[in-house]
């Protein structure tokens, strides 16, 4: 695939290395780990969603004659497993005990020969439900009446969880109160769901021999489960060893620990022989991390002229049966603190409630860092509400109040500190590339011929903030959010990197080689990447809410360093000269003014194993190891432009071009960049044109397939334009700022207010997502729709 021509020394664009295994069908997924002696298992899920259990009946299911072990909230009960911790500081049943709080929880566990006899006997399983009165509507959550749905805490009489609040109200009232303009928004960011390609499953092996369980699971943090399995079970940790092998996908969804991995554990401890567990698709969608479901209401106040002044809101997150959101400890609405948006204001202060509802657990950060979509869907969406309000053009409103080059590092009214910008030529260069004046001057045509064929144009600018911790300030359930790397150099140059994070697509393979490539002068080719093995890799707190540039990308870059620094002084002792005498390019030291007289890195590498004396203190060898406590976020933005066609007799709504200037600071390999935009174009565009998990008034789920819940093909999607600025983060060692998640952040906003501009011949202002042909139908003729 790669030619050593086209491979960069460095940075630059490259194919992908890890492409080379994929493309011949010689990827390892948790579904290919095949073991001796190996059972297979299968979990009962409620067919309710709020149920008292009265019992369980599992004779028939243990008669059978494949089977070798039934597993129930009992048995987990005698074990003191019943209940596990969220990532939340809440607790989760791993197998009901008392009563099932969503369709689709999990019930029982069978452990079978086969994965077809595993399932049979589910069948088998006799279970007696009295059903409930289910919780399924956010709004109706604090209702004094309403069923309380996590009565197994005692002495809970209602279905709140949290209040959180950031920002100074006070004095955002007051700017409130002296504002020209107040212009208000209700809106819903609807529960979506990460949907990766591959479902989750492991593989639990005990070995009653050596007492050590060997987990290969689907997690975007292989330590951090090791470490809770170890506080949770009770097992020693330096005995327990997960796996993450390749890896078909996460976005969020396989950050925590489900009831699954728990029960394959369990069924390895009892029958002695390896269990493997993959859920089907219904059972992804219908079970596991949701993302989103926040009720948003929001007040923007501004000057006659657009002077954006103040913004306030209040948040209603409905968070289903068990608090399972992932965020920092500290942060239980996630990172939705950053909801002003790139704009100047003068105060800003938010209120976000948390409630229990009768559905999946979860609120991750779907292909986001920790509730940054809300945020950013939130500010962007009542930017364009206020230029309605203003007969403003919206990207001029955009303009107007976007922080300047010489703000930064800003200081949000929030408390965040922005590390580097320059918005307003970001967004200049996405007008320019569409083409936004004539694109307005057609739109304004298309209107006054009375045409059918609505024409519309949605600006959007997001920030984000990614690569959490710092440590002090954030941490997972008390593991603070650093990350490890250890760089070794073997005697012929070659090197073998071992990361903390855990790649699921995204090519780190060959991006974390490309970094130490570029600081250390050997070729990506040379430079083996391990991740995903917690015996084989140093401890950090895994990749999600694209912190693995700004933390182990950065980590990466200082081991390199270190290497570097070390590599100096063995050069010196080769060319007997002192360290300060010598200088670096690219690939070796050579001393100064005698460019001639040099040593490569290989040849340096091949010295420090050799026989050569070396200078005091140092122990021979290039090796070095680092752990990165990133001092800040970094903060990539970006200026979407979407437009869009949309049919005013049936509400089809089509997408005609979409240009998007991302800055991620220095870019490593432009061509995964491109494509980590691509992807997450085509997620926003699905979730603002089709995606919803739908309930029923019963709390039926209503998206458990594919069929029902959609994904965005090429046959929906543009032929995406992008481009580039480029600001470089000044507390990154290489300036990178992460770039996984910023298109599904910033295109949902664009694509909801081109369609809104479409419909504003008919004096639509605001229509919630999905922008499905019904619900634009409906907005259009100013009907309410409810999907
Ligand atoms: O944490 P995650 O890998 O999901 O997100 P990321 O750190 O934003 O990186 C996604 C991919 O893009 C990785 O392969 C990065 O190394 C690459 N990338 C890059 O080449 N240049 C950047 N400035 C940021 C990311």
């Amino acid at each position: 695939m790669t030619t050593t021509e086209e491979t960069p020394i460095g940075y630059g664009r490259m194919h992908r290395k890890e492409d080379v295994r994929f493309l011949r069908g010689h990827g390892t997924y948790v579904d290919d780990v095949t073991l001796p002696g190996m059972l297979h298992g299968a979990v009962l899920r409620s067919p309710y969603a709020h149920a008292k259990i009265v019992s369980i009946d599992t004779s028939a299911a243990e008669a059978h004659p494949k089977v070798r072990a039934v597993i129930t909230g009992e048995t987990l009960a005698g074990l003191n497993l019943a209940w596990m911790p969220t990532l939340s500081n809440d607790v989760q049943a791993v197998l009901a005990t008392d009563k099932v709080r969503f369709q689709g929880q999990e019930v029982a566990f069978v452990v079978a020969e086969d994965r077809y006899s595993a399932r049979d006997a589910l069948e088998l399983i006799d279970v007696d439900y009295e059903a409930l009165e289910p919780v399924v509507d956010a709004r109706k959550a604090l209702d004094p009446d309403a069923p309380v749905i996590r009565d197994d805490v005692e002495g809970r009489t209602d279905n709140h969880i949290f209040d959180w609040e950031t920002g100074d109200k006070a004095r955002t009232d007051e700017v409130f109160a002296n504002a020209e303009v107040v212009t208000t928004q209700d809106m819903l960011y609807p529960r979506v769901h990460p949907a990766p390609l591959e479902t989750c499953g492991s593989v639990a092996d005990m070995d009653p021999i050596t007492g050590k369980l060997t987990v290969w699971t689907t997690t975007q943090a292989p330590h951090a489960h090791r470490t809770l399995y170890a506080l949770v079970a009770g097992l020693p940790e330096h005995k327990i060893r997960v796996i993450s092998p390749d890896i078909g996908g996460g976005f969020g969804n396989k950050v925590g620990i489900y009831p699954g991995y728990v029960c394959s554990i369990v069924g390895s401890i009892l029958t002695g022989k390896p269990v493997k567990w993959v859920e089907d698709r219904s059972e992804n969608l219908m079970s596991t991390s949701f993302a989103r479901d926040y009720h948003m209401h929001g007040e923007i106040a501004s000057t006659k002229d657009g002077k954006i002044l103040g913004i306030r809101v209040k948040v209603l997150a409905d968070h289903g049966a068990f608090n399972g959101t992932a965020q920092p400890t500290k942060y239980p609405a996630g990172f939705f603190g950053v909801f002003t948006g790139s704009y100047d204001i003068e105060a800003a202060h938010a209120e976000v409630t948390g409630v229990y509802t009768n559905k999946a657990p979860g609120g991750v950060a779907y292909a986001c860092s920790f509730r940054i979509t809300e945020a950013v869907y939130l500010v962007e969406r009542l930017v364009d509400v206020l230029a309605h309000e203003l007969d403003m053009d919206p990207a001029r409103l955009r303009m107007k109040n976007l922080l300047q080059p010489d703000q930064f590092p800003y200081q949000s009214k929030t408390g965040w500190e922005y590390d580097s910008g320059d918005y307003p030529r970001t967004l200049a260069k996405a007008l320019d590339l569409v083409h936004y004046d004539d694109l307005r001057a057609e739109q304004a045509k298309r209107r006054e011929s009375g045409s059918q064929e609505l024409m519309g144009i949605g600006v959007a600018f997001f920030t984000e903030a990614v690569g959490a911790g710092p440590r002090n300030k954030m941490d997972i359930l008390g593991l603070g959010m650093a990350d490890g790397a250890e760089l070794r150099i073997h005697p012929t140059g070659k090197a073998v990197l071992r990361l903390s994070c855990q790649t699921q697509g995204q090519g780190h393979e060959t991006t974390f080689a490309q970094i130490v490539a570029e600081e250390l002068g050997i070729s990506p080719e040379d430079i083996d990447v391990v991740h995903g093995d917690t015996d084989q890799t140093p401890f950090g707190l895994g990749t999600y809410g694209s912190r693995s540039t700004p933390v182990s990308g950065a980590a990466t870059a200082v081991v390199a360093r270190k290497v570097r620094e070390r590599a100096k002084i063995v050069a010196s002792a080769m060319l007997e000269v002192g360290a300060d005498d010598l200088e670096w390019e690219k690939g070796r030291w050579f001393v100064k003014g005698d460019p001639g007289a040099g040593k490569s890195i290989q040849d340096i590498a091949m010295a420090a194993h050799s026989s050569l004396e070396l200078p005091e203190g140092i122990e021979g060898q290039l090796d070095a190891t680092c752990v990165y406590n990133p001092p800040n976020l970094t903060y990539p933005f970006g200026a979407y432009v979407c437009v869009v066609d949309v049919d005013a007799g049936t509400g089809q709504v089509k997408v005609r071009d979409f240009v998007a200037v991302d800055d991620c600071g220095v870019r490593i390999n432009p061509m995964i960049v491109e494509g980590q935009v691509h992807g997450g174009l085509a997620d926003g565009l699905g979730m603002a044109l089709m995606q919803v998990m739908a309930f029923d008034e019963d709390g039926n789920h209503l998206g458990g397939s594919f069929m029902d819940y959609l994904l965005p093909t090429s046959m929906e999607c543009p032929s995406w334009r992008l481009d580039e600025t480029v600001t470089p983060s000044p507390h990154h060692p290489i300036g990178a700022k992460g770039v996984g998640e910023s298109a599904t952040v910033g295109s949902p906003a664009a694509v909801v207010n081109a369609v809104v501009d479409a419909l504003k011949p008919y004096g639509v202002r605001h229509a919630d997502m999905p922008l499905t042909p019904a619900a634009v139908w409906c907005a259009l003729r100013g009907k309410p729709f409810r999907t």
